[in-house]
């Protein structure tokens, strides 16, 4: 008789804590290669951030979260009084704040950890005990992603018909989050309970997330999918391929306007256009209360090189001028719900969001509007 055995396959997740070391999966060599870097100090979870070794808005938040574990176990190897660990930790964290400038979840991230030193600092903790709560507190927010990503997953899933075919840019899956995914973690549901037939990735120029990550992620997954060049999505919305795009942001300002990788708002055009719902994923360290409007997001502007070389080889001429911004912003008007963990939000977004972040604030249940 043939007995068959299932192995159930370690989710994929970009970073891990152990024994007070950061290691984060280099992103930079997916998929030809699967190589960790452990970290111990904060100056060095600044390189992996700007070297984009870690990416992915909630990923960066989490690395920071951690990062300011770090660096208060530095300064407190040190100094010993408050004051001065705080004065020591400011430009460390600082330094950690700006090391990239759109993802809003790294400023929100590096934000909690302050505040929870804070209030260390006027309790007058033991530093130890302090270092202990700060590394229980990135541990907390780190299972709190991807939770929320699991509730992202199933409320998303609910808002999309059987066996949709599906379209997503960049990557916003298990290795842009703590695990799951956003947009990706929608995917993933849907397809676990049948609501999803096919995906759609975009590759993603310049850096080629949804070639390298994305495409991964779907392989790995088992999930059917086809990669596509950025400018070919148009063409499939013309033939009535793509059911629904769903999509992940880096920062959400307070009336729904979404900063996502670019690319994203050429497609939420053509979306709207051939009458294609879509949706933008995202877990409230995505939201940015203070911001009006998405005019205020600040724009990463990369490096040349990322659009001039390909696989090392220079494919532009020498001295060619170059545009690269990495994320543009899309109206809220173009956008059809945004999913969070907690509400399907629809527009008019202002009131919905404001709503919701503060019943979050306040601790309030909260349930989909
Ligand atoms: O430059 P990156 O790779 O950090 O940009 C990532 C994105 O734009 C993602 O789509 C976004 O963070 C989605 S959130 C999971």
């Amino acid at each position: 008789m043939l007995s068959t055995t299932t192995t159930l396959k370690p989710a994929l997740t970009p970073l891990r804590w152990e024994a007070r070391t950061l290691f984060l999966l280099d992103q930079t060599q997916l998929p030809l290669s699967t190589v960790w870097h452990s970290y111990t100090t904060v100056e060095g979870v600044v390189e992996a951030i700007q070297t984009m070794v870690v990416r992915g808005a909630p990923a960066i938040g989490l690395a920071a979260a951690y990062g300011m574990v770090l660096a208060f176990q530095q300064v407190i190897n040190t100094e010993t009084q408050w004051a001065l660990v705080l004065e020591a930790l400011k430009p460390l964290a600082t330094e950690l704040n700006a090391s990239r400038p759109t993802a809003v979840n790294l400023m929100w991230a590096v934000q909690q950890q302050w505040q929870l030193l804070q209030q260390a600092a006027l309790q007058e903790l033991p530093l130890e005990q302090a270092l202990k709560a700060l590394e229980a507190n990135a541990v907390t927010l780190h299972q709190q992603d991807v939770e929320a990503n699991q509730r992202m997953g199933a409320l998303g899933a609910s808002l999309l018909p059987a066996h949709a075919r599906l379209l997503t840019h960049c990557n916003a899956g298990a290795l842009a989050t703590g695990g799951y995914g956003t947009a990706l973690g929608v995917i993933r549901a849907a397809y676990a309970t049948g609501k999803c037939s096919h995906v759609f990735a975009d590759e993603t120029r310049p850096r080629l997330q949804g070639a390298q990550l994305t495409a991964y992620e779907l392989m790995y997954e088992g999930i059917p999918s086809t990669l596509i060049c950025d400018n070919m999505a148009a063409s499939l919305m013309q033939q009535g391929r793509i059911d629904a795009i769903l999509v992940g942001a880096d920062r959400i300002a307070a009336n729904g306007d979404a900063a996502n990788k670019i690319g994203t708002y050429s497609l939420a055009v053509v979306a709207h256009y051939h009458q294609v719902p879509f949706y933008v994923v995202a877990p409230a360290s995505t939201f940015d209360g203070e911001l009006p409007t998405g005019t205020g997001i600040p724009i990463e502007e990369r490096s040349t090189q990322e659009v001039t070389v390909v696989n090392q080889q220079r494919l532009a001429p020498e001295g060619m001028n170059v545009y690269n911004p990495g994320f543009d912003v899309t109206p809220a008007h173009l956008i059809t719900a945004i999913i969070t963990p907690d509400v399907i939000l629809k527009a008019p977004y202002a009131a919905g969001i404001s709503a919701w972040l503060g019943n979050r604030a306040e601790g309030l249940a909260v349930t989909t509007v």
